[in-house]
């Protein structure tokens, strides 16, 4: 049977009419806050940090631990994403300076949804080693970052577009460059507001004395080669729809014991079974587990029934066709944490309330 009906059909009473197995997998990538499923197109690396985040994740779900909040970079959220930088190097920039190179950068902010709350966004760039001489280490980098206020005009003088957000000396070492740019992030979020930022370098020569080497010195035939980099936003932000108050698992794995009660049952879902394998990178399936079975009178404690559950069970007693049982669900739940690709190719640690069953009640 195919798993969305599946989950659909045990995890309510309510019968899911709908045959349609694409409903059925929209209405479940929704509950994920997905719109539609993923289609990545080029399987970039996982960044080592999200990985790293993830295990840590995975280890720490089987304490209690607060879900809407990352320790790693110690603010609120429940997504970690790994915004790729659209930019490119911006083409006659170094006309007149044979040692200047400028990019620009562009970070789409709209892949966050309007009720995600942005807590942190962490400008990193790494410099692509194999791209650049290890020769060269007698240079050094003036970096300046600018941020882009409007479209500039051929022409027109850059200085009324841009705004110097960084200006630091940086050597092309392994290792990352970081920024916080939370702010700025915040504002491009706005519709039209993004145009992005434009990252300037200039090759000078490392040197302690402090007469300025020329640009003919440094150069080879009126050429610097410049080094390549790489540049991504760390964007960690809160959806507090999916984030409620903490509840302590307690089954993970659950007995398989042929009862006709209500209980939780075990079910693995594995997401190669739903065709989810290319965009999915971590877990590859999880233990969801599914309640089933029977609310019979008398509801005995250890089914967790409401009052009116009880209640339901006498009139269902005396009048079996006119009053159905109550219905055998989910009174406990857990989270996991996803390791996804979306649509923009953006690698997103994601933490998910309520997906997994730990306990079962008549309701
Ligand atoms: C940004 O991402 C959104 C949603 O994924 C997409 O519709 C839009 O075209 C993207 N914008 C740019 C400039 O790439
Ligand atoms: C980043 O900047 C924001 C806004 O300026 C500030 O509130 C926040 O504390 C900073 N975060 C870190 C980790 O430095
Ligand atoms: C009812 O709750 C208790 C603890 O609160 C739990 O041990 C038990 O498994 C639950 N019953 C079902 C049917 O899950």
């Amino acid at each position: 049977m195919d798993v969305f009906k599946f989950l659909f059909l045990l995890s309510s009473c309510i019968f899911v009419s709908t045959e349609n197995t694409h409903v059925q997998e929209q209405l479940f990538l929704s509950s994920l806050g997905l719109s539609s499923r993923p289609r990545a197109s080029i399987h970039g690396p996982v960044p080592s940090v999200l990985w790293n985040m993830y295990k840590q994740a995975e280890k720490k779900r089987v304490h209690a631990s607060d879900a809407c909040t990352v320790p790693e970079y110690g603010v609120r959220g429940n997504i970690v994403r790994y915004v790729m930088d659209q930019g490119r190097v911006i083409a006659g920039s170094s006309n007149g300076c044979p040692t200047c190179v400028e990019h620009h950068l562009y970070f789409n902010m709209s892949v966050l949804e309007d009720v995600e709350q942005l807590s942190l966004a962490q400008l990193e760039i790494k410099f692509k080693q194999d791209s650049f001489p290890a020769s060269r280490t007698d240079l050094t980098f003036n970096m300046h970052v600018y941020r882009v206020l409007r479209s500039a005009l051929k022409g027109m003088a850059h200085e009324s577009s841009r705004r110097l957000l960084i200006s630091q000396s940086v050597q092309v070492t392994p290792g990352t460059i970081r920024f916080n740019l939370t702010d700025l992030a915040e504002s491009w979020r706005r519709k039209g507001k993004n145009y992005g930022m434009v990252m300037a370098l200039q090759a000078t020569r490392f040197s302690n004395e402090l007469d300025q080497v020329s640009d003919v010195e440094i150069s080879y035939q009126g050429h610097v080669e410049m080094p390549q980099l790489m540049a991504s936003l760390v964007v960690v932000s809160l959806n507090p729809q999916q984030c409620r108050s903490r509840k302590k698992r307690s089954a993970y794995y659950l007995p398989v014991t042929p009862s006709n009660v209500c209980k939780p049952r075990r079910l693995y879902i594995d997401f190669k079974d739903v065709g989810w394998q290319d965009w999915i990178i971590a877990p590859q399936g999880y233990v969801a587990n599914y309640c089933h079975g029977e609310c019979p009178f008398p509801l005995s404690e250890s089914l967790n029934g409401t009052n009116h559950a009880i209640l339901q069970t006498l009139v269902h007693s005396f009048d079996p066709k006119g009053t159905p049982q109550p219905c055998c669900v989910p009174i406990k739940l857990s989270p996991i944490s996803m390791l996804y690709y979306d649509n923009n190719d953006n690698v997103v640690l994601r933490h998910y309330e309520d997906m997994v069953v730990d306990e079962c009640g008549c309701r």
